[in-house]
């Protein structure tokens, strides 16, 4: 390996990934910067939004597209999101309480079968956890799902283990990183599905931070170590690490490296952390826009220090 740049040459194994979007794929140096990963996430094509955008009308090309990039560059792929409360076609969003029920089923059997023996991790269930929870307990989010199908989450669960019995089912959340009282209601949450018998494998937890705003190294390892307790398996799923208000203070690179790296020694550390994804390649490219600079390559796909000190970890 020496001489390599490429992340995946020192990753022995461990998924290391990044969001990408079929809509960069013609540019060249976008898709070199691909090649640093071997864990590859959609950003949006295997969403529901992506799949059924209408009802009952299956439409699996974006979601191929980007599968078929990952096989291309020999990356895994993972799975995201089977059952999420934002950005949805809007006859999800108003079907009644039994069409939403029957459409959770449908959509997950659906997805995991065409994708059977293809992926072998899914979030099944996105965020639904309300951001108020105060790590007493916990408050669902009061969103249509939770307020049409009370026990959607159950249901997404075991109809997705019961429709693919081999594949990891993972809740995913942001503010779940250690520095937001949510954390706590989340992992309280994940503890009580686990008692209660409803099948899950693995949480998810997201990771959009801001520079000043991120766990300790302790705190994250920390975390992670009780989730494996639980016998669960952790990825870190959607990393970025914006500036916010200290974008132009000289060391900001070396500060936002500080958090990548924080969270890749705490996963490396704990042998039930098994994968740790990027939300994105390039600055400009990213959901936050390309002045949070929140990426490991910039808006040319060049790697910035960010990259280097997470090469160094690996
Ligand atoms: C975001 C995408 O990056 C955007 O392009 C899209 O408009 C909205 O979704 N949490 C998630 C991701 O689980 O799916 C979101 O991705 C970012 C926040």
């Amino acid at each position: 390996n020496s001489g390599s740049t490429l992340l995946r040459d020192y990753a022995n194994g461990f998924r290391i990934g990044a969001a990408t979007n079929t809509m960069h794929y013609n540019n060249q140096n976008y898709v070199n910067a691909m090649k640093s990963f071997n864990y590859m996430v959609a950003e949006n094509a295997c969403k529901l939004s992506g799949i059924q955008q209408q009802k009952g009308v299956y439409n699996f090309n974006d979601c191929d597209n980007h599968y078929k990039k990952a096989k291309e560059l020999g990356m895994d792929f993972r799975g995201h999101c089977l059952i999420w409360h934002a950005y949805q076609p809007s006859w999800f969003q108003n079907a009644d309480a039994n069409t939403l029920k029957n459409a959770i089923v449908d959509h997950i059997t659906k997805v995991l079968q065409h994708y059977d023996g293809k992926i072998d991790a899914w979030d099944v269930v996105n965020e639904a956890i309300d951001d108020s929870s105060n790590g007493n307990g916990w408050k669902m989010r009061n969103s249509f799902l939770y307020q049409k199908v009370p026990n959607f989450i159950d249901l997404a669960f075991q109809t997705a283990r019961k429709v693919a019995p081999n594949v990891k089912l993972f809740y995913n959340d942001y503010n779940t990183e250690g520095v937001y009282a949510k954390t706590e209601s989340v992992y309280q949450f994940i503890q009580d599905m686990i008692k209660r018998n409803i099948p899950i494998d693995g949480v998810g937890i997201q990771y959009h931070v801001a520079v000043n705003q991120q766990p300790s190294y302790q705190k994250i390892n920390d975390l992670i170590g009780r989730y494996c307790k639980l016998g669960l398996e952790v990825h870190i799923t959607e990393l970025d690490v914006k500036c916010d208000n200290v974008c132009n203070s000289g060391n900001v690179e070396q500060q936002q490296a500080t958090v990548f790296t924080n969270a890749l020694k705490a996963c490396l550390n704990n042998s039930c952390c098994t994968g740790y994804l990027v939300w994105g390649i390039g600055d400009n490219d990213s959901w936050l826009g390309g002045d949070k600079k929140g990426l490991l390559f910039n808006s040319q796909y060049k790697p910035k220090s960010q990259y280097t000190a997470v090469l160094n970890v690996l």
